[in-house]
Protein backbone atom coordinates (compact mmCIF):
# COMPACT_ATOMS: atom_id res chain seq x y z
CA UNK A 1 0.00 0.00 0.00
CA UNK A 2 1.03 3.41 -0.69
CA UNK A 3 2.04 5.70 0.75
CA UNK A 4 2.37 3.94 4.13
CA UNK A 5 2.23 6.75 6.82
CA UNK A 6 -1.10 8.17 6.63
CA UNK A 7 -0.71 11.45 8.83
CA UNK A 8 -4.27 12.56 7.88
CA UNK A 9 -5.88 9.83 9.59
CA UNK A 10 -5.32 11.78 12.65
CA UNK A 11 -6.61 15.02 10.73
CA UNK A 12 -10.32 13.64 10.36
CA UNK A 13 -12.92 16.69 11.58
CA UNK A 14 -13.71 14.96 14.85
CA UNK A 15 -10.54 13.70 15.65
CA UNK A 16 -8.62 16.68 14.91
CA UNK A 17 -9.47 18.54 18.37
CA UNK A 18 -8.13 15.72 20.44
CA UNK A 19 -4.23 16.22 18.97
CA UNK A 20 -4.04 19.55 19.04
CA UNK A 21 -0.85 20.56 21.15
CA UNK A 22 -1.10 23.94 22.02
CA UNK A 23 -4.01 26.02 23.44
CA UNK A 24 -4.47 29.64 23.75
CA UNK A 25 -6.55 31.05 26.52
CA UNK A 26 -7.37 34.48 27.75
CA UNK A 27 -5.26 34.05 30.78
CA UNK A 28 -2.39 33.83 28.70
CA UNK A 29 -2.80 37.49 27.37
CA UNK A 30 -1.66 40.99 29.12
CA UNK A 31 -3.24 44.23 27.43
CA UNK A 32 -1.31 47.10 27.60
CA UNK A 33 -2.71 49.91 28.83
CA UNK A 34 -1.73 53.75 28.10
CA UNK A 35 -2.72 55.99 30.69
CA UNK A 36 -2.60 59.87 29.58
CA UNK A 37 -2.36 62.68 32.59
CA UNK A 38 -3.55 65.65 30.47
CA UNK A 39 -6.73 64.19 28.93
CA UNK A 40 -10.23 64.76 29.83
CA UNK A 41 -11.84 62.12 27.25
CA UNK A 42 -10.24 59.21 25.67
CA UNK A 43 -7.78 60.21 22.83
CA UNK A 44 -7.44 57.88 19.61
CA UNK A 45 -3.89 56.86 18.58
CA UNK A 46 -3.71 57.15 14.98
CA UNK A 47 -1.49 54.61 13.85
CA UNK A 48 -2.89 51.79 16.25
CA UNK A 49 -6.75 51.95 15.01
CA UNK A 50 -9.00 50.63 17.82
CA UNK A 51 -6.67 51.94 21.26
CA UNK A 52 -6.92 54.83 22.69
CA UNK A 53 -4.99 57.01 25.62
CA UNK A 54 -6.83 56.57 28.41
CA UNK A 55 -7.95 59.66 30.78
CA UNK A 56 -7.33 58.50 34.58
CA UNK A 57 -10.70 58.59 35.26
CA UNK A 58 -11.56 56.08 33.06
CA UNK A 59 -9.29 53.61 33.59
CA UNK A 60 -11.30 51.78 35.88
CA UNK A 61 -14.05 51.36 33.32
CA UNK A 62 -11.77 50.02 30.63
CA UNK A 63 -9.82 47.66 33.11
CA UNK A 64 -13.61 46.24 34.21
CA UNK A 65 -14.61 45.83 30.60
CA UNK A 66 -11.22 44.10 30.26
CA UNK A 67 -11.53 41.59 33.34
CA UNK A 68 -15.36 40.75 32.15
CA UNK A 69 -13.94 40.09 28.41
CA UNK A 70 -11.77 37.33 30.98
CA UNK A 71 -8.58 39.40 30.45
CA UNK A 72 -6.65 38.38 34.04
CA UNK A 73 -3.62 40.96 33.70
CA UNK A 74 -2.81 44.90 32.50
CA UNK A 75 0.47 46.36 31.65
CA UNK A 76 0.34 49.81 32.47
CA UNK A 77 2.37 53.24 30.41
CA UNK A 78 2.02 56.18 31.93
CA UNK A 79 2.03 59.66 29.63
CA UNK A 80 2.98 62.67 32.04
CA UNK A 81 1.67 65.97 32.26
CA UNK A 82 5.74 66.92 33.11
CA UNK A 83 8.21 66.00 31.40
CA UNK A 84 12.02 66.76 32.02
CA UNK A 85 15.76 65.56 31.57
CA UNK A 86 15.58 63.36 34.96
CA UNK A 87 12.12 62.05 34.23
CA UNK A 88 11.12 63.34 37.78
CA UNK A 89 7.54 62.70 37.45
CA UNK A 90 8.31 58.36 36.92
CA UNK A 91 9.07 58.15 40.63
CA UNK A 92 5.78 60.51 42.10
CA UNK A 93 3.97 58.55 44.88
CA UNK A 94 1.16 60.89 42.97
CA UNK A 95 1.87 60.08 39.15
CA UNK A 96 0.23 59.32 36.41
CA UNK A 97 0.84 55.30 36.83
CA UNK A 98 0.96 55.16 40.26
CA UNK A 99 -2.50 56.51 40.58
CA UNK A 100 -3.30 54.45 37.66
CA UNK A 101 -2.37 51.41 39.81
CA UNK A 102 -4.23 52.49 42.50
CA UNK A 103 -7.44 53.20 40.63
CA UNK A 104 -7.39 49.52 38.81
CA UNK A 105 -6.77 47.75 42.22
CA UNK A 106 -9.86 49.46 44.07
CA UNK A 107 -12.18 48.95 40.85
CA UNK A 108 -11.09 45.39 39.89
CA UNK A 109 -9.34 43.21 42.76
CA UNK A 110 -8.47 40.35 41.18
CA UNK A 111 -7.06 42.49 37.98
CA UNK A 112 -2.74 41.66 37.71
CA UNK A 113 -1.05 44.87 37.61
CA UNK A 114 2.29 45.23 35.57
CA UNK A 115 3.66 48.59 34.97
CA UNK A 116 6.05 49.12 32.45
CA UNK A 117 9.13 50.37 34.44
CA UNK A 118 10.75 53.17 31.93
CA UNK A 119 11.48 56.84 31.85
CA UNK A 120 11.30 57.10 27.53
CA UNK A 121 7.42 58.29 28.60
CA UNK A 122 8.80 60.69 31.24
CA UNK A 123 11.71 62.37 29.75
CA UNK A 124 11.97 65.32 27.63
CA UNK A 125 14.49 64.44 25.23
CA UNK A 126 12.47 60.79 24.89
CA UNK A 127 15.50 58.34 26.00
CA UNK A 128 14.67 55.70 28.11
CA UNK A 129 16.49 57.38 31.34
CA UNK A 130 19.55 59.92 31.85
CA UNK A 131 21.61 60.79 28.91
CA UNK A 132 25.26 62.09 28.50
CA UNK A 133 26.81 63.93 25.63
CA UNK A 134 29.45 61.28 23.79
CA UNK A 135 32.01 61.72 21.67
CA UNK A 136 29.25 60.40 18.38
CA UNK A 137 26.12 61.73 20.32
CA UNK A 138 24.30 61.30 23.18
CA UNK A 139 24.38 58.44 24.97
CA UNK A 140 21.94 56.49 28.11
CA UNK A 141 24.32 56.66 30.98
CA UNK A 142 24.05 53.03 32.09
CA UNK A 143 24.73 53.81 35.82
CA UNK A 144 22.66 56.69 36.77
CA UNK A 145 19.60 55.28 35.06
CA UNK A 146 19.69 52.64 37.47
CA UNK A 147 19.53 54.61 40.08
CA UNK A 148 15.89 55.92 38.28
CA UNK A 149 14.67 52.86 37.77
CA UNK A 150 15.07 51.38 41.09
CA UNK A 151 13.37 54.19 42.21
CA UNK A 152 10.91 54.07 39.75
CA UNK A 153 10.12 50.27 40.37
CA UNK A 154 9.90 51.35 43.84
CA UNK A 155 7.32 53.41 43.46
CA UNK A 156 5.17 51.43 41.63
CA UNK A 157 5.45 48.20 44.28
CA UNK A 158 4.21 51.20 47.06
CA UNK A 159 1.40 52.15 44.51
CA UNK A 160 0.10 48.69 44.73
CA UNK A 161 1.84 47.18 41.40
CA UNK A 162 1.95 43.29 41.24
CA UNK A 163 4.86 42.90 39.05
CA UNK A 164 7.52 45.54 37.54
CA UNK A 165 8.48 45.22 34.17
CA UNK A 166 11.79 47.20 33.68
CA UNK A 167 12.05 47.75 29.54
CA UNK A 168 15.22 49.54 29.09
CA UNK A 169 17.48 47.61 28.63
CA UNK A 170 20.33 48.66 30.71
CA UNK A 171 23.05 46.32 31.94
CA UNK A 172 22.46 45.31 36.07
CA UNK A 173 18.90 46.83 35.93
CA UNK A 174 17.30 43.50 37.00
CA UNK A 175 19.44 43.19 40.39
CA UNK A 176 19.42 47.04 40.72
CA UNK A 177 15.76 46.74 41.20
CA UNK A 178 15.87 43.08 43.18
CA UNK A 179 17.77 45.10 45.69
CA UNK A 180 15.84 48.01 45.66
CA UNK A 181 12.38 46.57 46.49
CA UNK A 182 13.39 43.85 48.68
CA UNK A 183 14.95 46.57 50.98
CA UNK A 184 11.74 48.13 51.11
CA UNK A 185 10.07 44.86 51.58
CA UNK A 186 8.88 44.49 48.45
CA UNK A 187 10.39 40.70 48.42
CA UNK A 188 6.86 38.88 47.18
CA UNK A 189 7.13 41.40 44.17
CA UNK A 190 7.92 40.05 40.81
CA UNK A 191 9.96 41.18 37.76
CA UNK A 192 9.37 40.47 34.63
CA UNK A 193 12.51 41.40 32.99
CA UNK A 194 11.92 42.93 28.94
CA UNK A 195 15.12 40.89 29.27
CA UNK A 196 16.03 40.76 24.83
CA UNK A 197 14.62 43.51 23.38
CA UNK A 198 15.34 44.45 20.10
CA UNK A 199 15.65 48.13 18.59
CA UNK A 200 12.62 47.25 16.39
CA UNK A 201 11.27 49.20 13.27
CA UNK A 202 8.41 47.72 14.40
CA UNK A 203 7.82 50.11 17.66
CA UNK A 204 7.09 53.26 15.81
CA UNK A 205 3.12 53.19 16.64
CA UNK A 206 4.02 52.85 20.10
CA UNK A 207 6.00 56.18 20.50
CA UNK A 208 2.97 57.73 19.47
CA UNK A 209 0.91 56.01 21.69
CA UNK A 210 2.91 57.20 24.88
CA UNK A 211 4.40 60.22 23.17
CA UNK A 212 8.07 58.92 23.76
CA UNK A 213 9.50 60.14 20.45
CA UNK A 214 12.95 60.58 21.14
CA UNK A 215 14.42 64.04 20.00
CA UNK A 216 17.80 63.10 18.80
CA UNK A 217 19.97 59.71 18.13
CA UNK A 218 18.26 56.73 18.71
CA UNK A 219 18.20 52.93 20.93
CA UNK A 220 20.65 51.19 19.17
CA UNK A 221 23.36 51.57 21.75
CA UNK A 222 20.95 49.89 24.17
CA UNK A 223 18.24 47.86 22.02
CA UNK A 224 19.69 45.28 20.77
CA UNK A 225 20.43 44.17 16.81
CA UNK A 226 18.06 42.13 14.99
CA UNK A 227 20.52 40.60 13.48
CA UNK A 228 21.95 38.83 16.86
CA UNK A 229 20.90 35.29 18.21
CA UNK A 230 23.79 34.44 20.64
CA UNK A 231 23.81 37.88 22.12
CA UNK A 232 19.74 37.80 22.78
CA UNK A 233 20.25 34.43 24.87
CA UNK A 234 22.95 35.88 26.72
CA UNK A 235 20.75 38.74 27.87
CA UNK A 236 17.87 36.78 28.94
CA UNK A 237 20.36 34.36 31.08
CA UNK A 238 21.95 37.49 32.73
CA UNK A 239 18.62 38.25 33.44
CA UNK A 240 17.79 35.10 34.99
CA UNK A 241 21.21 34.52 36.65
CA UNK A 242 20.50 38.24 38.06
CA UNK A 243 17.05 37.25 39.87
CA UNK A 244 13.87 37.91 36.94
CA UNK A 245 11.00 35.65 37.86
CA UNK A 246 9.93 36.16 33.79
CA UNK A 247 12.04 36.77 30.97
CA UNK A 248 10.79 38.55 27.63
CA UNK A 249 11.28 38.59 24.20
CA UNK A 250 10.47 41.78 22.63
CA UNK A 251 8.94 41.99 19.45
CA UNK A 252 7.25 38.77 19.26
CA UNK A 253 6.74 37.38 15.62
CA UNK A 254 10.30 37.96 13.79
CA UNK A 255 11.66 36.71 16.99
CA UNK A 256 10.02 33.31 17.43
CA UNK A 257 13.55 31.58 16.90
CA UNK A 258 14.71 33.50 19.77
CA UNK A 259 11.88 33.03 22.30
CA UNK A 260 11.83 29.00 21.51
CA UNK A 261 16.18 29.69 22.39
CA UNK A 262 15.37 31.60 25.93
CA UNK A 263 12.78 29.09 26.83
CA UNK A 264 15.86 26.65 27.54
CA UNK A 265 16.51 29.00 30.43
CA UNK A 266 14.03 27.05 32.43
CA UNK A 267 11.98 30.71 33.24
CA UNK A 268 8.66 31.94 32.45
CA UNK A 269 8.87 34.14 28.95
CA UNK A 270 6.42 36.82 27.61
CA UNK A 271 6.39 37.47 24.26
CA UNK A 272 5.26 41.29 23.77
CA UNK A 273 3.27 41.60 20.08
CA UNK A 274 4.19 44.91 19.73
CA UNK A 275 2.45 47.97 18.10
CA UNK A 276 3.81 47.48 14.26
CA UNK A 277 2.70 44.13 14.69
CA UNK A 278 -0.77 45.06 15.67
CA UNK A 279 -0.68 48.05 12.99
CA UNK A 280 0.68 45.47 9.97
CA UNK A 281 -2.64 43.20 11.04
CA UNK A 282 -4.89 45.42 11.51
CA UNK A 283 -4.54 47.76 8.64
CA UNK A 284 -4.33 44.45 5.94
CA UNK A 285 -7.83 43.61 7.60
CA UNK A 286 -9.12 47.12 7.30
CA UNK A 287 -8.57 46.93 3.54
CA UNK A 288 -10.18 43.39 3.65
CA UNK A 289 -6.83 41.74 2.47
CA UNK A 290 -6.86 39.35 5.54
CA UNK A 291 -9.25 37.85 7.67
CA UNK A 292 -8.87 39.66 11.36
CA UNK A 293 -10.09 37.16 13.69
CA UNK A 294 -8.09 34.30 12.05
CA UNK A 295 -4.78 35.77 11.29
CA UNK A 296 -4.92 37.46 14.63
CA UNK A 297 -5.49 34.21 16.69
CA UNK A 298 -3.21 32.17 13.83
CA UNK A 299 -0.21 34.80 15.35
CA UNK A 300 -0.91 34.50 18.91
CA UNK A 301 -1.34 30.29 18.95
CA UNK A 302 2.09 30.48 16.93
CA UNK A 303 3.41 32.48 19.40
CA UNK A 304 2.68 30.26 21.90
CA UNK A 305 3.76 27.24 19.70
CA UNK A 306 6.95 28.64 20.19
CA UNK A 307 7.05 28.72 23.80
CA UNK A 308 5.44 31.92 25.41
CA UNK A 309 3.87 31.37 28.72
CA UNK A 310 2.16 34.84 28.11
CA UNK A 311 1.17 37.60 25.43
CA UNK A 312 1.78 40.58 25.67
CA UNK A 313 -0.99 42.06 22.84
CA UNK A 314 -3.39 44.75 22.17
CA UNK A 315 -5.56 42.80 20.69
CA UNK A 316 -5.66 41.13 24.19
CA UNK A 317 -9.29 42.01 24.09
CA UNK A 318 -10.71 40.96 21.30
CA UNK A 319 -9.13 37.83 21.29
CA UNK A 320 -10.43 36.78 24.54
CA UNK A 321 -13.68 37.46 23.20
CA UNK A 322 -12.77 35.10 20.00
CA UNK A 323 -11.98 32.53 22.37
CA UNK A 324 -15.16 32.61 24.35
CA UNK A 325 -17.48 32.59 21.29
CA UNK A 326 -15.23 29.48 19.87
C1 LIG B 1 9.62 51.79 26.35
C2 LIG B 1 8.84 50.78 25.58
C3 LIG B 1 8.69 50.68 24.19
C4 LIG B 1 7.81 49.64 23.97
C5 LIG B 1 7.46 49.11 25.21
N1 LIG B 1 8.12 49.81 26.20
C6 LIG B 1 9.22 51.54 23.11
C7 LIG B 1 10.63 51.56 22.83
O1 LIG B 1 11.45 50.86 23.43
O2 LIG B 1 10.99 52.37 21.99
C8 LIG B 1 7.31 49.20 22.62
C9 LIG B 1 5.97 48.60 22.62
C10 LIG B 1 5.30 48.55 21.31
O3 LIG B 1 5.83 48.93 20.25
O4 LIG B 1 4.15 48.11 21.31
N2 LIG B 1 10.89 51.45 26.66
ZN1 LIG C 1 11.88 53.45 27.33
Amino acid sequence: MFPETRLRRLRQRRLQPLFRESELRATDLVAPLFIDETLREPLPISSMPGQSRIPLHGIAAVASRLYDAGIRAVILFGIPEKKDPSASSAFDADGVTQNAVRLIRSAVPGMVIMTDVCACEYTDHGHCGIITEERDGPDLDNDSSLTLMAKIAVSHAEAGADCVAPSCMLDGQVKTIRAALDEKNFQKTPILSYSTKFSSALYGPFREAADSCYSCGDRTTYQMDPANAREAFRESKLDSEEGADILMVKPAGLYLDILKEIRTLGLPVAAYQVSGEYAMIKSAAMNGWIDEKNVVLESLICIKRAGADLIITYFAEDAARWLHEK
